[in-house]
């Protein structure tokens, strides 16, 4: 197999928030890297800092500390406005939420132009109208809706004029913040499958942001942990569904619902103390216990994760 490439390296990243006296570590100290082409799913219940770690890759906050590198650069220390904007067009967001994404005021042709206008990517008002009408055709819109307004789309369809939006700068990498848990069950399948081909056509990189494992296991390669602000566990996304390491993963797992009404019945959900592992003070950091298949540790912790990865073969 050819050497990968990492496209993103996310080192120590902190992101705290101060409001008084709080502060909250929304982010606290996670790192990870992200191949190119690949999907990384980056799963945790709400409040654990998905969100947070997304914007700040994106340089939409400015990091308490540690470091963001693109392309092998600190996204943080750029040279000049040039590789700044470049950055902004190969790193782009689609939003958890496409009815309060898209201005109501504006017409999907501008939505979606945005980002054409920012970096002057069209010469002239023909050029900008066929470049949209292309963009919709290549998320499954019609093309002759481009001077109409959001609300007279659906959830579905919406999310898919964020797509555009998104795609139109061409971008190398996106944050995809859990794009599909606003919609209706049934037509969340068919915007997974059209990020899934728009990946295979641009060689696109996602960052795949959801709280439903099942969903994330489905769509990545990778698959990363998040628990109040840390990482917890990364690796290969079939390791971490069927051979998960940290007790809090076995827990979202065993929260997940089966479709099999027998099994489903039996079904027991492993409880998770939240802070055992704050309580006791160890320094835990990253830890390889298989390749490629990581668990936040203490040094000591290491031998009983060997234990718990050879308990499945
Ligand atoms: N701009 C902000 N200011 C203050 N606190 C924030 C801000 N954004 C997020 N938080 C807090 O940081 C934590 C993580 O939030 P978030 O990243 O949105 O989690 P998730 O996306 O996993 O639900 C939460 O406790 C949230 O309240
Ligand atoms: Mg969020």
């Amino acid at each position: 197999m050819a050497e990968k490439k990492k496209i993103l390296e996310v080192k120590h990243l902190k992101q705290y928030f101060k409001n008084g006296r709080v502060t909250t570590k929304a982010v606290d100290d996670v790192s990870f890297d992200i191949y190119e082409g690949e999907t990384f799913g980056l799963v945790g219940e709400s409040g654990s800092g998905k969100t947070t770690t997304g914007r700040s890759i994106l340089q939409l906050y400015k990091p308490t500390s540690g470091e963001v590198i693109f392309e092998g650069k600190n996204v943080e220390k750029l040279k000049g406005r040039e590789e700044q904007l470049q950055f902004r067009r190969d790193a782009q967001m689609i939003f958890q939420d496409p009815y309060a994404s898209l201005n109501p005021r504006m017409t999907v042709e501008d939505i979606i132009a945005e980002g054409l206008d920012i970096h002057h990517l069209v010469k002239s008002k023909e050029e900008r109208r066929a470049r949209v009408e292309e963009l919709l055709e290549t998320v499954g819109l019609n093309k002759n809706h481009a001077s109409r307004f959001p609300h007279e789309f659906s959830g579905g369809q919406r999310q898919r004029i964020g797509i555009a939006r998104a795609l139109a700068v061409k971008p190398k990498f996106i944050v995809a913040d859990e794009p599909i848990s606003a919609l209706d069950v049934s037509i969340q399948a068919q915007v997974v499958n059209l990020m899934i081909e728009l990946q295979k056509k641009q060689g696109l990189t996602y960052l795949f942001i959801a709280h439903d494992l099942s969903m994330v296991k489905f769509i990545s390669d990778r698959i990363g942990v998040m628990h109040f602000g840390k990482l917890l566990e990364v690796g290969p996304a079939d390791a971490v569904y069927d051979r998960p390491l940290h007790d809090y993963t076995k827990s979202l797992i065993s929260a997940v619902p089966v479709p099999d009404p027998e099994v489903e019945r039996k079904r027991q959900r492993i409880a998770y103390d939240a802070d055992k592992e704050e309580r006791d003070g160890k320094e835990r950091t990253m830890h390889e216990i298989r390749p490629g298949h990581f668990v936040r540790c203490s040094d000591d912790e290491v031998a009983h994760y060997q234990e718990v990865a050879a308990s499945y073969e």
